[in-house]
């Protein structure tokens, strides 16, 4: 009897050992067909270090900084070469010529966006910043025309922006000169500008719902630019069975969709088709013009995903760019000196304008230089082939991913003549003349290149006008003492955190 069982035993423990045996077998079977394709494939690809199988070529990535483990490996490969986010080949760009021969001169065959799933795995493309094609093209087209449509990039603009840096202005006026954290400050404020056009209307900074969407935004920034965000952009499907930060990302997003959702619905209640009051409304509109359309692209879930992009691309990337205008302030202080000069002289005390600009060349050679330097989104978004395409002999097929490295081109050394260092003379000739350099590409560049470019320009210099209109900027540390590395790299450079003083001032010119 015992025999009996032992032998039963014996054998269903067989049965699973073979079976374990033959799906192990079949696993590393499929996985060195695999790799044997990549090996294949690899020669036909511009060079860089040989993948492994699974990992591909993460070995020799510094997740810490991962867009100095790209530099790096472009002065042994060149500046287009090849890496492997597992089995996944990503060419990189990473030189201005790099950049200029590819997504600007073949600018069609470069605006595609390639999967990113930190983004994708939510919005599932049903937008205007990570679908393609028809989608893509007539979103975008609809969202810059109505953007334009409520005055964004025009003069009727700019009251609005310097009605909000004063909103700010007032919140810091009541620090009276104590030290403190400016991060939620300006984020909320320069997210009011964004809300004002996507919601029509600014919030409260003490608004607690509002504070929380804000804070929803900057978080995925940052979770982005951890190891975790960017392991998890390379195995989506691995990584959600892993507990870490990441796991944030979706739950950020979907309050922030919640969020525009109930003003999708209390807007439509109200909703009047001949007086648009925001991009919400005029999403509406379109709804409704469209309504017999079968293959249209407009409906709810839509707008909800578009406004929500409209939303998160503008509101930390002009955060964290006013966030480094303060720190380098009181890190060079004779730079600021100079700004002020330049403030007390144009514009004195009377409120700047857009235009003002154009006779302040130093102060436009600072904002020049601080997106050069700060250089917040160091790679862009990942860029795909829209069809086969020739560039140096390599015959790339139409879907190869592409990741173009900002930084490279912001601290090449054939367009700068002094890269590593802060410096608003990069962009001054001897006569304290404005240069303009093509390889100042904070908004990256070609079809894709990023529509909120000329609200954030005007945002910027109006922001920093008004406030140092108002404030001396002071240290709490001496100068030596503030680092201006950033505290993660990924989806974005984001800036230390500081502490900063800000003085009540008035200009010497009325
Ligand atoms: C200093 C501020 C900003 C910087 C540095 C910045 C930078 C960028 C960059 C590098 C890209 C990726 C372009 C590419 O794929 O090559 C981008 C895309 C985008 N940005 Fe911005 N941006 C800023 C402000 C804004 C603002 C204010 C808005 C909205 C009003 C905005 C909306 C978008 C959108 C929707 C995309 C995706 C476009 C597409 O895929 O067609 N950005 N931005």
């Amino acid at each position: 009897m015992g025999t009996n069982k032992q032998q039963v035993l014996l054998s269903k423990w067989m049965d699973f050992y073979s079976l374990a045996t033959a799906v192990l077998v079949i696993l590393i079977t499929i996985c060195m067909a695999k790799y044997i394709k990549i090996l294949l494939g690899k020669s036909k690809l511009p060079p860089g270090p040989t993948p492994l199988p699974i990992i591909g070529t993460l070995y020799k990535m510094n997740f810490n900084d991962i867009v100095k483990s790209l530099l790096d490996l472009s002065k042994k490969y060149g500046d287009i070469f090849t890496v492997y986010e597992g089995h996944k080949p990503v060419v990189v760009l990473c030189s201005y010529k790099a950049v200029k021969e590819t997504v600007i001169d073949k600018a069609e065959e470069f605006g595609g966006r390639a999967y990113c799933a930190s983004f994708f795995d939510f919005t599932k493309g049903d937008e205007f910043a990570f679908s393609n094609g028809e989608k893509w093209k007539e979103l975008r087209r609809f969202s810059m025309l109505t953007l334009g449509n409520f005055g964004v990039g025009k003069r009727s603009f700019e009251e609005r922006i310097r009605e909000e840096a004063l909103y700010l202005t007032d919140v810091l006026r009541k620090t009276n000169g104590s030290p403190i954290d400016p991060n939620y400050p300006i984020l909320r404020s320069v997210s009011n500008v964004v809300c004002s056009v996507v919601f029509g209307d600014r919030f409260d900074y003490q608004d607690e719902q509002f504070q929380k969407v804000v804070k929803c935004v900057q978080d995925n920034f940052r979770i982005m630019s951890t190891r975790w965000g960017l392991l998890n952009n390379i195995y989506p499907n691995v990584m959600k069975y892993i507990p870490g930060p990441h796991q944030e990302i979706i739950e950020n997003f979907t309050y922030i969709t919640d969020f525009i959702r109930k003003k999708m619905e209390s807007n439509m209640k109200t909703l009047d088709s001949n007086n648009p009051r925001d991009f919400i409304d005029s999403f509406l509109i379109k709804m409704e013009k469209e309504e017999n359309n079968k293959t249209t692209f407009y409906n709810p879930d839509t707008l909800v995903m578009s406004a929500m992009v409209l939303f998160f691309a503008g509101t930390e990337t002009v955060s964290a760019t006013l966030r480094y205008v303060f720190l380098l302030l009181m890190k060079y202080p004779s730079v600021a000196e100079k700004v002020y000069g330049e403030i007390d002289n144009v514009i004195g005390q009377r409120p700047p304008t857009f235009e003002d600009r154009l006779d302040m060349p130093y102060t436009e050679a600072f904002i020049c230089e601080i997106q050069r330097y700060g250089d917040v989104t160091p790679l862009a978004l990942p860029h795909e082939l829209t069809m086969d395409t020739q560039i140096r002999n390599y015959n790339f097929k139409k879907g190869t991913a592409f990741t173009l490295v900002l930084t490279s081109v912001h601290n090449d050394k054939t367009q700068f003549n002094n890269p590593e260092s802060f410096d608003p003379n990069n962009f001054l000739d001897e006569n304290g003349k404005l240069i303009k350099n093509n390889a100042l590409l904070p908004f990256s560049a070609g079809r894709r290149i990023c529509p909120g470019k000329s609200l954030a320009v005007m945002e910027i210099f109006l922001f920093i006008t008004s406030l140092l209109q108002n404030f001396t900027v002071k240290s709490p540390v001496p100068p030596e003492k503030i680092s201006v590395t950033p505290v993660g790299v990924g989806l974005e450079h984001i800036p230390p955190k500081y502490e900063i003083c800000l003085l009540p001032r008035t200009c010497s010119q009325k």
